[in-house]
């Protein structure tokens, strides 16, 4: 009888029993929401970025928004972001009713290219959402520069990037508040769950009311001061974070190393362009392993080899501005960003996590080369 082959997932998260005693301590805490692990949480994170401040959210999503509302985004103004990214980059400001404007990427980094973005600008652009997309560091001084001529705010989605490091600094240290994202494919988790980075007290206070439904420091249960939301992270999903944040850089470099090996066993693979170095001024946080095929045919034909072999993949990443709400919305159609659209339409995200062994890393090499 044929024997079936194990198969190899795209991600899972890395947690052992000391995730599970901390849970059971805060169950047994009986302190399960706005107790004091969370403080602890955000204390110990925002150390971590290089942050004055950090305030815990229920997902990175929910950071975006918030940054959003502080911002004072609202009905009638733009705000630019890059095509190539999670839907989440764009929806943020959506929900205040903003219009998005997508700025293409560069085709190396798949970040925003900033001349795109100044591009993009138009009288009522009202702010800049930078992705550092696959968790390499965008070109946030030249964003930033951008951003500062023109007035704007500038929203850091680092939600893939956690440890990544921009011109000699952690992101999150540079000075923009930054979103990082807790999901399980994440670098950390804390099952569902996010953060925001600022180095502004006033506006980590405000984002501390607005995640708790608007209420302010001094009043009771009952008094809303302004129009918040439930975007509070528990304590539950903190403590998982606080041990996570514990082996943090014992799992960035098992993800460096996992990422070492992936470029060794496919450097020789005709077909097959890797992921874009580090430079002195970008260091990558490794969240996915996502490769360049020749065209959509030869993904696809990868695609079907993968699923012969039950190996994980997933078409990261389309782009935000031809999804089917996006096309019926705002009426957007192929041509607008097309490095962005190019990459789309072939590239490959690759099983990577953090316990990922060299037998599946092997596994995957060879069922992409005897596909290409
Ligand atoms: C670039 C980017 N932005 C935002 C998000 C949203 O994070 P969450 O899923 O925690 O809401 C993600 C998560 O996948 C992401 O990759």
């Amino acid at each position: 009888m044929k024997q079936e082959v194990k198969p190899v997932p795209l991600s899972g998260p890395y947690v052992d029993e000391r995730e599970e005693e901390a849970v059971a301590e805060v169950l047994r805490s009986g302190r399960l929401s706005l107790g004091p692990t969370i403080d602890r949480f955000e204390e110990l994170f925002a150390e971590k970025a290089g942050a004055p401040y950090a305030a815990a959210v229920s997902s990175g999503t929910a950071g975006l928004h918030l940054l959003c509302v502080t911002a004072g985004i609202g009905a009638g103004d733009e705000v630019i972001t890059s095509p190539y990214s999670f839907a989440a980059s764009a929806n943020c400001f959506i929900y205040e009713g903003a219009t998005p404007v997508f700025a293409d990427v560069d085709a190396r980094t798949l970040n925003m290219d900033p001349a795109a973005v100044e591009a993009a600008v138009t009288p009522r652009t009202r702010a800049i959402v930078a992705v550092d997309i696959y968790g390499y560091p965008c070109e946030l001084d030249e964003l930033r520069a951008i951003a500062e001529r023109h007035g704007l705010a500038l929203i850091q989605d680092a939600c893939e990037a956690l440890g990544a490091r921009y011109r000699g600094g952690q992101i999150g240290s540079h000075g923009p508040s930054a979103v990082f994202a807790f999901y399980p494919n994440k670098q950390m988790t804390t099952g569902e769950g996010g953060i925001v980075t600022t180095h502004s007290e006033e506006e980590w206070r405000l984002l501390r009311s607005l995640r708790n439904q608007g209420r302010g420091d001094a009043g009771g249960w009952l008094e809303h001061v302004r129009l918040g939301f439930n975007y509070r992270l528990d304590d539950i999903g903190a403590a998982i974070g606080i041990v996570q944040l514990e082996k943090l850089d014992g799992i960035l470099a098992l993800r460096n190393e996992a990422a070492e090996r992936y470029g060794e066993l496919l450097r020789d693979i005709d077909g097959v362009e890797l992921p874009c170095e580090n430079d002195e001024d970008h260091v990558r946080s490794w969240f996915v392993y996502v490769v360049t095929l020749p065209d959509n045919a030869a993904r696809e034909r990868v695609i079907a080899h993968f699923e012969r072999e039950r190996i994980g993949y997933n078409r990261y990443l389309p782009s935000i501005h031809l999804q089917p709400y996006m096309r019926e919305r705002y009426g957007f159609r192929e041509g607008l960003c097309p490095v962005s659209e190019d990459a789309s339409s072939r590239t490959l995200a690759l099983p990577f996590f953090t316990a990922i062994e060299r037998d599946a890393q092997e596994r995957v090499a060879e069922a992409l080369a005897a596909a290409l």
